[in-house]
């Protein structure tokens, strides 16, 4: 599908975002032959750039990040539509301007008074955004849509996605906002939906007659970079469970929905988040480091208090793990495992069903105690794919059985590049496609489940110190052997 003729508004152009990930992906969705002649792109901060430098700082990342090659043509059509703002959103006349600007595009490039605006700005300043937005009389749906597309945090607790939402709520109909979760704008967090059912053989075996625990890893080998102002104070609870892992967990644990609209998709994931309890030992079934100093990638690196930006008693978790339990048929009796943790030993995003043991083993060699134990792994990245682990005869053995893997690798068996998630995302902004955008039903129970775990956290002081690049902390391998397990070494 083409996007239709519309305006995109970047607010905090001049973020690090911008630069690697959106721009780069409206270029490529423009390479693609994905949007409309009919386009304009805006940027506004408080930045003096003219629209030509503004355009030759866009050409930069472009250049720099883009996923397909620079094409003189795609970008002479682009730079046509592209426009700079600049000013502060507290001042009224920032609005007038951006105001005037949409009306000269939709005049000359023919936009239609169809805009999107994309706060790629801190949380705090989404309110101080909307008003002026409502206020200069940009969000009136009746000349063209208007759609706003926020980034996460969608607040930091319950209460503060209340208000997030209702600040929202008065400018904006709730089909009008796309939250971003870069996560299912990816190609693997897709499929996992069209392993499931567009598939015979895995669901039934995908539920606790045959699973005994499920374990979803986000490890990263960074440690926070130059990010100390929005990660300390959030840590890696917030900041990826609340919505990629919980998200990743829905989809796993959700039934088959009617079809794949927004609707029906968010009625079944919303099924799953309702189900699931937050463990009633918080001490044994949550974990939460820090990391400190240790080698990565054959160089020292340093500690997280040590990191440029951050208070020497900071708090804030890297590594975070949490047990969940959903209480359905399907999954009763089968606990979720999610782990989110930086300055692991590399990174990975992966879903592992780890099924039961076979309920009798004929064969003599009972020593490996992975033996008769099987794996299904999602690998959402890097490498993305799918293996399935189990045990195997040993060539030349009597009867000697070993584990092996049968892999389903992206890179083998297709041709095609995947798009950035970010292309995909904003794509569907445009297209006014929401199936990909978590609903405001689900941040709300996010964060329920995520609140009694952060306020418990609160009252336990600092969090346990982990090597980088080595897997995290003793309480998070504690907090899985509390139940038997071990975590997978990805
Ligand atoms: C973001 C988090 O949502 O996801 C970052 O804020 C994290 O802390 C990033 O590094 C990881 O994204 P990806 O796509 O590289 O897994």
């Amino acid at each position: 599908h083409i996007a239709g003729p519309c305006a995109l508004v970047f607010f905090g152009v001049s973020g690090d975002l911008s630069r690697k990930k959106l721009l780069p992906a409206v270029y490529d969705l423009a390479n693609r032959g994905l949007l409309p002649p009919g386009f304009g792109l805006v940027g506004v901060a408080r930045r003096d750039y003219t629209d030509t430098q503004f355009a030759e700082i866009v050409k930069g990342y472009v250049q720099e990040n883009a996923r397909t090659p620079f094409n003189d043509e795609t970008w002479k059509q682009l730079v046509a539509g592209i426009r700079f703002v600049w000013g502060d959103f507290d001042d009224g006349s920032t609005f007038e301007r951006l105001h005037d600007t949409l009306d000269e595009l939709d005049a000359r490039q023919g936009t239609g008074g169809n805009h999107a605006f994309y706060l790629s700005v801190p949380p705090s300043r989404f309110g101080v955004v909307i008003d002026q937005l409502t206020s200069h009389r940009m969000t009136d749906q009746s000349t063209g849509w208007k759609r706003v597309v926020i980034e996460k945090p969608f607040g930091h607790d319950l209460a503060s996605s209340r208000e997030l939402y209702a600040t929202l709520s008065k400018a904006f109909p709730a089909e009008s906002v796309f939250r971003i979760d870069h996560y299912l704008g990816k190609e693997t967090v897709q499929n996992l939906l069209a392993l499931r059912f567009s598939n015979q053989m895995f669901e039934p075996i995908w539920n606790n007659n045959y699973v005994s625990h499920v374990q979803i890893t986000m490890a990263e080998d960074i440690g926070i970079g130059g990010r100390a102002g929005y990660y300390d104070g959030i840590g890696a609870a917030r900041d990826v469970i609340q919505n990629h892992l919980l998200q990743l967990m829905a989809l796993t644990a959700m039934e088959e929905p009617n079809s794949f609209d927004a609707t029906q998709l968010r009625i079944e994931k919303q099924k799953v988040l309702a189900a699931t309890r937050v463990p009633a030992d918080l001490d044994a079934h949550t974990a939460r480091g820090q990391y400190a100093a240790g080698w990565q990638g054959g160089s020292s690196v340093i500690g997280y208090l040590d990191e440029e930006g951050i208070a020497p008693d900071s708090v804030t978790e890297t590594y975070a793990a949490v047990r969940f339990d959903i209480d359905t048929r399907r999954w009763a009796g089968v606990p979720f495992y999610l782990r989110a943790a930086k300055r692991m030993p590399r990174r990975v995003t992966e879903i592992a069903l780890m099924f039961k043991r076979a309920p009798h083993l004929p064969f003599n060699n009972t020593e490996t105690r992975e033996l008769g134990t099987n794996a299904l792994v999602l690998r959402i990245q890097p490498d993305e794919g799918v293996s399935m682990h189990f045990g195997a005869k040993v060539p030349a053995t009597a009867m000697e059985i070993r584990q092996v893997s049968m892999d389903f690798a992206y890179a083998d068996s297709f041709n095609e590049t995947s798009p950035e998630a970010y292309e995909r995302l904003i794509l569907d902004v445009l297209l006014g496609e929401p199936p990909l955008f978590p609903q405001q039903e689900e941040v709300e129970l996010s964060w329920k489940l995520l609140d009694p775990v952060l306020a418990h956290w609160a009252t336990r002081g600092r969090p346990e110190q982990y090597t980088s690049g080595t897997w995290g902390p003793a309480g998070g391998a504690r907090m899985l052997a509390n139940d038997g397990f071990v975590w997978r070494r990805p």
